[in-house]
């Protein structure tokens, strides 16, 4: 019997179309004589839809179209049903589309990488591939994120942070922390998205105010960190649990201005269109090799104290003048599952899979062999004649 993998992508979030370009390429490498696949595409208004048709990114130019192929469905947030069901009932027979044994979210950004899918996942009790709902809500909040590696000793650029509210009821009390303990230039990011969305440079108060008032368009948590001005970016990936994990070789995305923009990322500057792989970068990096891994060291430790699992890749920062290392963020689900930098350090795309499917298992096994509740009744002992007794016993 092949293992039946449910590949979750898409989704609510501003990295939507990264994510499809990342599942097509996650479910193309998955093995197809051990594993059967199942595509479970998100839509924006956060619809779930199966097909085959979805197998295929280049339908995804017109998503009405591929839509009418496939069906809508959705799993019930019961434990231990792995069903798959027809959202639209049928006269007769099953609504059970498909029954999956594991799932993988190939998911970016919001509802997605933070833990809020992941929740749906513990709560149905299916085996999942990578960060579990504490892990990924920390790597993905870049305040929460920054305040538990610098706990850690790990070192990270300083920063500031606050809430919009906060700005909007006391601005100069804000704007003057961050001149006081930062200076200029900063960059401004809204705490929880990714690719760059609402990120800008500010080199004096009135770009600090505008760029402020756009991140906060994205998010009630903003963050405004020291501008490494001449700046290397450096990544790596990380693959395992916190207890036992490798790292990979080292890239270095090339940027075209300032910082890396969402153009950069995806689309080889602002030119191609080709997706992840037409992105710019030095692979693998050109480094010493005592950098090579310390940033190397940096990254598993940066794992390891998030309580990551599965595939991450750890981004840091190296300042030019001075070759300090900072860890920048951390991506609970890379572009790419950054296949190409574990090809890169001799694991096969469809290798890398099989380990999230072991590593998601072995999770598996672990938690179930953890007392999640007392067998034993309380309200059967008698202790309880009411609800006046109760008050504060938790
Ligand atoms: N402290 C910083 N100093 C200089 N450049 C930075 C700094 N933080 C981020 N950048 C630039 O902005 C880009 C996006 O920031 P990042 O924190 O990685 O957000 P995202 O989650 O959107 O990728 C980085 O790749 C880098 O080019
Ligand atoms: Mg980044």
């Amino acid at each position: 019997m092949k293992t039946t993998i449910a590949v979750f992508f898409g989704g609510r979030s501003t990295e939507h179309e990264i994510s499809v370009i990342s599942a097509n390429q996650a479910m193309a490498a998955i093995p197809a004589d051990k594993y059967d696949v199942i595509p479970v595409y998100i839509t924006k208004d956060g619809h779930w839809f199966t097909g085959d048709a979805l197998r295929d990114v280049r339908n995804f130019r017109d998503t009405r179209k591929l839509l009418e192929q496939c069906t809508e469905v959705y799993m019930r947030p019961v434990f231990g049903d792995y069903n798959i069901y027809r959202a639209k009932k049928k006269m007769f027979g099953s609504d059970i589309v498909a029954t999956a044994d594991l799932a993988i979210p190939v998911l970016h950004g919001s509802n997605g990488e933070d833990g809020i899918f992941e929740g749906v996942l513990e709560t149905i009790g299916i085996p999942y591939a990578g960060c579990d709902t504490l892990a990924s809500a920390n790597g993905m909040d870049k305040i929460t994120m920054k305040q538990i590696l610098q706990s850690e000793g790990i070192p990270v650029v300083d920063y500031c942070w606050f809430t919009d509210k906060q700005w909007d009821s006391d601005r100069d009390k804000q704007i003057h922390n961050v001149e006081s303990r930062l200076g200029y230039p900063v960059i401004v990011k809204p705490a929880n998205l990714g690719s760059s969305v609402g990120i800008g440079r500010a080199a004096n108060r009135e770009e600090l105010i505008e760029r402020v008032e756009d991140a906060q368009r994205y998010s009630t948590r903003i963050i405004v960190e020291h501008m490494v001005e001449h700046l290397q970016e450096i990544n790596c990936s990380v693959l395992g649990d916190c207890d036992e994990y490798i790292t990979s070789v080292l890239e270095e995305p090339i940027k075209s201005g300032d910082f890396l923009t969402y153009e950069d990322k995806y689309m080889g500057g602002t030119k191609g269109t080709k997706g992840m792989q037409a992105s710019e970068k030095r692979f693998p990096a050109d480094l010493p090799d005592a950098e090579t891994k310390r940033i190397q060291e940096l990254a598993g430790e940066t794992f390891r104290v998030l309580s990551c699992h599965g595939v991450s890749r750890v981004d840091m920062i190296v300042d030019r003048d001075d070759r300090a290392i900072y860890v920048n963020e951390i991506n609970t689900i890379p572009g790419s599952l950054s296949f190409y930098l574990w090809e890169g350090s001799g694991i096969p795309f469809a290798e890398l899979m099989e380990r999230l499917v072991r590593l998601a298992l072995k999770r598996k096994r672990e938690a179930s062999a953890k007392t999640v509740s007392y067998d034993q009744n309380i309200f059967s002992l008698g202790a309880f004649s009411g609800t006046k007794g109760s008050k504060g016993t938790k």
